[in-house]
């Protein structure tokens, strides 16, 4: 019923009076009431006035199923969504649900354990960030997996430029930088059998409305509310992103890596620049001249030219986080 109110109260844009909701949907004005304040306590803004009825002034900074679904239009990513309050992490939540079907989104307001690569902790407060987990189940090679990180790459700069003008870049594998600064991780995991893929869990943390960092991360860290100076609602990102990760991971499973590694290119702030290839706690500086048809890092050091994997070595940049 509180859905259905919702539904009339985002048809019309002027005031529906307590009234014809009722008769509408069969129940008295005192239920509508009601239905009307625990939509407020979910957060949807909703005007009354007397003699005039109700109107929905914005749906504020919600992200639950309802809104999340409303007008997506994908045909896997977020078919099935499970929106929790708070979680641990979206991803473990997501392995604990694996027989949920491929595509299906979890995605919390908060996460009290989020993780980021490299066993190192995920900050997720609530109301600032972007917390979401994908549960993806491709027929492929374990060894493209890291591919599948590349496309989601694509998939979130894209999104952030439609929905927040923001021209973000990757900074390889699968960093999302923006002015030097990281802006969204991407931490994809896999469950396998002997030969074949189970399923991926592909968690994606975007910082939207962080209005700072505390001063070690600053460095490092920003968000969409910093670059833009001003705030974000959250579900037309996160259905953006679902929209455009669905089309560079369609594109992938249809005809492999190679059919973006060109769009991938145009996005990676790594190339052309000097890097630091830490593998085992060593690390050696060289070129970063390409990325190669498989997704791995093409570097350059002492006149030889060899590639890299994202899961065999980490990358940093020379100057600065990149
Ligand atoms: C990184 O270190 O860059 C990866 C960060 C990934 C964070 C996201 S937030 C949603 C999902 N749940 C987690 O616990 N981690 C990922």
């Amino acid at each position: 019923m509180r859905d259905k109110i919702l539904e009339l109260l985002k048809s019309g844009k002027d005031f529906l009076s307590g009234e014809m909701i009722s008769h509408g949907l069969g129940i008295s004005r005192n239920a509508v009431w009601k239905h009307v304040n625990a939509l407020r306590d979910e957060g949807y803004e909703i005007e009354s006035v007397r003699n005039k009825g109700y109107r929905l002034v914005s749906s504020g900074n919600i992200i639950n199923e309802r809104e999340i679904a409303d007008g997506l239009d994908t045909r896997l990513l977020g078919k099935y969504i499970v929106y929790m309050d708070e979680v641990d992490s979206t991803s473990e939540e997501a392995k604990r649900q694996k027989d949920m079907p491929d595509g299906t989104l979890f995605v919390a307001e908060v996460q009290s354990a989020g993780k980021g690569r490299r066993g190192r902790k995920w900050t997720s407060a609530r109301g600032d960030g972007i917390f979401m987990s994908l549960l993806l189940k491709p027929e492929i090679d374990m060894r493209d997996i890291s591919q599948v990180t590349l496309a989601v790459g694509i998939g979130v700069c894209r999104a952030l430029r439609e929905c927040a003008g923001i021209e973000a870049q990757i900074k390889w594998p699968n960093d999302i930088v923006c002015q030097g600064k990281k802006i969204c991780g991407i931490l994809t995991e896999m469950t396998a059998e002997i030969d074949r893929v189970e399923y991926l869990v592909c968690g994606i943390g975007i910082n939207v409305n962080q209005k700072s960092f505390g001063s070690e991360l600053s460095k490092k860290a920003s968000s969409l509310c910093i670059l833009a100076e001003h705030k974000f609602e959250r579900t037309p990102i996160i259905q953006s992103a679902l929209r455009h990760i669905e089309d560079a991971y369609m594109m992938f499973l249809k005809s492999g890596f190679s059919t973006l590694q060109d769009d991938y290119r145009a996005l990676c702030v790594t190339l052309g620049r000097e890097v630091r290839v830490i593998r085992g706690g060593e690390g050696q500086t060289a070129f970063a001249r390409d990325v190669n048809e498989r997704g791995e890092l093409l570097v350059e050091r002492d006149g030889r030219e060899f590639a890299v994997s994202s899961g065999e070595v980490s990358v940093r940049g020379i100057y600065g986080y990149i």
